[in-house]
């Protein structure tokens, strides 16, 4: 295979999401194989425990591969984690050529991403949500389920706006939140973070955002006026407004059964996007709870924090109905007007096995 070929395929590929558009990253191309390598200091985020964030966004890059790699007429074989002693090397995709030419989702990868806008109230029609839910189990890595009755979106809206409730409210989470603002569109080309025209905040919570940077006076208007609360409101309403809400459901709990769901979860999006519905992952609790679940350090939680994660958790899980399962990705799906900014890649990180002097 030609470098050339390479060098284009990963390029289209890495639109692909990731949590706080961390891009965590690299590739070493050799012949006809691309190795994919986690970095694991792109997102240290508290998501992100045991890289289970990182390993989703892979396997939406990976997803991509295989998809572009059709349109450059190579079928993508994949193998995960192949050297089981190389935690970084999350896959190595071997390309051979073929004459296959499954193209159906390939327009939508540059045309996916995420959209924070407020939904119009539409709902999914029922073919939609079967075109969604058939495109998960294609797939064969995962479930979709959706969810769209009043009561429960209500109840869930409630549950993920906690996430946003302990941003404002815990200092580790909200200098992480802060950190990962990008305020200008060319700092994109740096670094990954929000840009933050993509987080789409209303002119009055733009002006909040602001003034909450500076943790001491969150923290006054906290105690005087319940900032937090109010912030956690107005996204619990945004979030039970949404048309639809859905999970991927992954197989079971290892790393590359979050890679799987990562998979689906890229194929839900872009048939969504082919739909011309927009999508916006909610994930903060659910990978919170993986933290607690996992046994992870949560010291930085209070008891007060840790006891909410857990309620707002068994809300989520019993209204989807998969109790005990893993879910590695949630998010709001429905009618939005286009949204006001678009997030930028990096230059994919690439090294070439035939250039290595
Ligand atoms: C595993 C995972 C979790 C995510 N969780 C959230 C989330 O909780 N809230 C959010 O606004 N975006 C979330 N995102 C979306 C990313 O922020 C987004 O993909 C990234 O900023 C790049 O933007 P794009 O999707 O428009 O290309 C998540 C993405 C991934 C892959």
């Amino acid at each position: 295979m030609n470098n050339k070929d390479i060098q284009e395929i990963i390029t289209e590929s890495v639109f692909a999401p990731s949590g706080e558009n961390c891009q965590p990253w690299k590739f070493a191309a050799d012949g006809s194989d691309i190795h994919i390598f986690n970095v694991p200091e792109a997102d240290t985020s508290l998501y992100n425990f045991e890289q289970k964030g990182s390993y989703a966004a892979h396997g939406a890059l990976i997803e991509n591969i295989v998809i572009v790699a059709l349109k450059y007429g190579y079928k993508a074989s994949v193998k995960l984690f192949p050297i089981k002693e190389e935690q970084n090397l999350v896959a190595t995709l071997t390309l051979d050529a073929t004459n296959s030419r499954e193209l159906s989702l390939y327009p939508f990868i540059a045309k996916r991403c995420t959209n924070r806008k407020d939904h119009a109230h539409q709902k999914l029609s029922d073919d939609q949500k079967k075109q969604l839910i058939e495109t998960a189990r294609e797939a064969g890595l995962g479930e979709l389920k959706i969810i769209d009755d009043e009561e429960s979106l209500n109840t869930l809206g409630k549950a993920l706006a906690v996430n946003e409730q302990i941003i404002f409210e815990n200092k580790k989470l909200h200098d992480f939140f802060y950190e990962h603002i990008l305020w200008k569109e060319e700092d994109q080309d740096k670094a990954g973070g929000f840009y933050i025209k993509t987080l789409e905040f209303l002119p009055h919570q733009l002006k909040g955002v602001k003034l909450f940077k500076n943790w001491l006076i969150l923290k006054i208007l906290n105690k005087i006026g319940k900032v937090s609360r109010i912030i956690a409101k107005e996204n619990a309403e945004k979030y039970a407004n949404s048309g639809a809400l859905a999970v991927v459901v992954a197989k079971g709990n290892s790393r590359e059964d979050f890679i799987n769901a990562g998979r689906t979860a890229e194929r839900v999006w872009l048939k969504a996007t082919e739909l011309g519905l927009s999508v916006h992952p909610c994930t903060g609790v659910i990978y919170f709870m993986e933290r607690i679940k996992g046994g992870g350090d949560v010291g930085v939680f209070s008891q007060n924090h840790l006891e909410t994660i857990k309620i707002a958790y068994s809300d989520i899980e019993r209204t989807f109905g998969v109790e005990g399962k893993t879910i590695p990705m949630l998010f709001r799906i429905g009618y939005a007007d286009e949204p006001s900014a678009r997030s930028m890649r990096m230059k994919p990180n690439i090294l070439f096995a035939n250039e290595v002097k």
